[in-house]
């Protein structure tokens, strides 16, 4: 989604500004644009397409010597992507970059061009940039404060004014923003991977706030131009994390992140060999007191909110709700006082997962988010927090944080059947136990990939596929069908297998490929029925099981052999083999891994 940057200092900001903008692009754009003080006026360059592609061969050669300016990533909603809107969008006067979504542009727009002002391109941005403009009477905060209160919708803004030269001004509501201080310098960014490579010191602007960045430093107000003084962050995740680290994509590089990933996860919430979420405020007597468990997200996170169901269920006998935060918003959900509602969300900014938290709060429930972005909205709002610990996920295609959110699932499954004495302690030692073992299988699963490239081959030219399973297998093949969708283009879906006989079925012709998850005994024999149904109508099965499973030409054309383990832990080691097989595919096909296209890594509107 769009990406904000911004920079005030002593240093040329043009190629400041462009590396922070690069460092944003994983969030998803299509077209990228500057704005900077050049003499007494603010100069723009904006183009359509990649950055490397677009901006940067309209950059003027070596005629920015201007220190202070804004730039943005633009991933399009209102208005093609074009040159014309690309952000930063203005008049010669005032001139922004905007993140979100202007409800009342429209009539904003009506009572603007009643004013006499035109209108250039087809964004909702344009409106407020307008707006800024008319409010504007040589006080910067008077403007934004008349501006805000007239805009409807989720923003943040980076704005310069151009008779405040080497001044930037920064304010949001919904959408995030952090500032960055520097020495000598500072910064404003969608996130902090923005400027990690200049600095690691940000404020986290609140709604309501205004930053203003100038030569002096930074300063923060409320829209009444009170002073607000905030509490400065250090960002723990290091430069290098968020660097590809000589793997090809940043999706293969955190893909084999992922056994530290999970071990940064579990380990901090043992004690003792037992599972323990104290740190948080969720302690057992909590637990036994919540009427009900929802689970909401979205994408990935929703996913593993399904493998949470299945866990819970099972161990803790105590029903759980999983729902797409988009759909639990509108449909008035049978929230109340005394439940629980787990909120997933790797950026912790997604605008429908917000939203569905804040209904939760005001249904009563107590909110328990599972986030990875430290100090991020949805953390922020939540009444407990479990900070996943991956670290910066670059890939718009989610791996290493989806596993860490099946983890966490584990964990907490163990201790709400704990907690409710559905499992004895040996038990729950026990299990936990075998969850820690988890990290090294998948490492085994990484040594050789040449199963997964092999599969690969095989369907890189399939025009659809289809993921079976039951139970948690089931659970887990739809993430892996959302990373073959996502990355490679292919359409797959992942069906429960005893489903498909019920019309999807018909869509098995010769050499349809069919990936059939299978890793627990007590379902095997009933997934294979289910396997030997679509080989007789011409499927290529890859099956995904037990090294161990014994398996003929009839059952299935290649199997991927999963290391040991106990039943209940080979559905997240079987993740890998998921990821590493739309991986390998959409490579062959020659895909933007890491940029998928129409899709965005952190979606701030609904
Ligand atoms: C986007 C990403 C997905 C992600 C989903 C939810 O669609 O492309 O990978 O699963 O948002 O994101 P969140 O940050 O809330 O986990």
């Amino acid at each position: 989604m769009c990406g904000i940057v911004g920079y005030v200092g002593k240093e040329r900001c043009t190629d400041i500004l462009v590396d922070a903008l690069r460092k944003l692009e994983y969030r998803g754009y299509d077209s990228a644009g500057i704005a900077v003080f050049e003499g007494d006026r603010i100069k723009t360059v904006k183009a359509k397409g990649k950055i490397d592609e677009g901006l940067v061969k309209k950059l003027p050669q070596a005629t920015f010597s201007a220190t202070c300016g804004i730039g943005h990533t633009r991933w399009a909603t209102h208005g093609e992507p074009s040159d014309v809107n690309a952000h930063p969008i203005g008049n010669g006067r005032v001139c922004i970059v905007h993140n979100g979504i202007i409800e009342n542009y429209r009539e904003i727009k009506t009572f603007l061009t009643g004013k006499g002002y035109g209108f250039e391109s087809e964004t909702d941005t344009e409106t407020v940039a307008k707006l800024l403009d008319y409010y504007y009477n040589g006080d910067p905060i008077e403007a934004i404060t008349k501006a805000i209160e007239d805009i409807e919708g989720a923003y943040s803004l980076g704005i310069i004014f151009r008779e405040h030269k080497n001044t930037v001004y920064a304010v949001r509501k919904d959408s995030p923003l952090i500032v960055g201080k520097g020495d000598g310098e500072s910064y404003i960014a969608s996130d902090v991977t923005a400027i990690l490579e200049r600095t690691r010191d940000y404020y986290c602007l609140e709604r309501g706030e205004i930053a203003v960045l100038d030569k002096s430093g930074i300063r923060f107000t409320d829209t009444h131009g009170e002073t607000v003084e905030k509490e400065l962050l250090t960002a723990t995740w290091d430069v290098e994390s968020a660097q590809k680290g000589g793997y090809e994509h940043f999706m293969l590089k955190e893909i084999n992140e992922q056994p530290d990933a999970l071990r940064n996860t579990v380990s901090p919430r043992i004690k003792d060999g037992l599972p323990n979420f104290e740190e948080c405020g969720l302690t057992a007597e909590k637990i036994r007191s919540y009427r009900q468990i929802f689970i909401v997200g979205c994408g990935s996170a929703m996913h593993s909110g399904m493998v949470g169901k299945y866990l819970i269920e099972d161990l803790a006998r105590v029903p759980v709700v999983v729902d797409i935060a988009s759909e639990f918003r509108y449909r008035n959900p049978l929230v109340s006082e005394g439940d629980l509602v787990v909120i997933i969300s790797q950026s912790g900014e997604t605008a429908d997962t917000l939203e569905a938290l804040k209904i939760s709060k005001r249904k009563g429930a107590e909110t328990l988010a599972v986030v990875n972005v430290v100090g991020s909205s949805i953390a922020r709002e939540a009444d407990m927090v479990i900070y996943t610990n991956a670290g910066p996920e670059i890939s718009v295609c989610s791996t290493k944080a989806y596993a860490v959110q099946v983890a966490f699932m584990y964990l907490f499954a163990f201790e709400v059947a704990y907690a409710l004495g559905k499992i004895d302690e040996s038990e729950c030692r026990r299990l936990v136990a075998g969850l820690e073992e988890v990290p090294q299988k998948i490492k085994e699963c990484l040594e050789d990939v040449s199963p997964y490239q092999y599969v690969a081959s095989k369907i890189f030219n399939a025009q659809s596929l289809m993921y079976i399973g039951r139970g948690l297998d089931n659970a887990l093949s739809m993430e892996g069908s959302l990373k073959l969708k996502e990355i490679s283009y292919i359409h797959s879906e992942a069906y429960a297998a005893g489903e498909l006989k019920h019309g999807t079925i018909s869509l098995i012709e010769e050499g349809t490929p069919v990936i059939a998850v299978a890793t627990q005994s007590a379902l095997f024999e009933k997934t294979l029925s289910n396997v030997r149904t679509v080989k007789s109508r011409g499927a290529k099965v890859v099956m995904i099981c037990k090294e161990s499973e014994q398996l003929d030409k009839e059952c299935a054309d290649f199997k991927i052999g999963l290391p040991a383990s106990e039943d209940l832990f080979l559905p997240l080691i079987s993740v890998v083999a998921m990821q590493l097989i739309a991986y390998y595919t959409a490579v062959q096909r020659g895909c933007d891994v890491d940029k998928p296209r129409n899709l965005a890594k952190s979606v701030t509107v609904e």
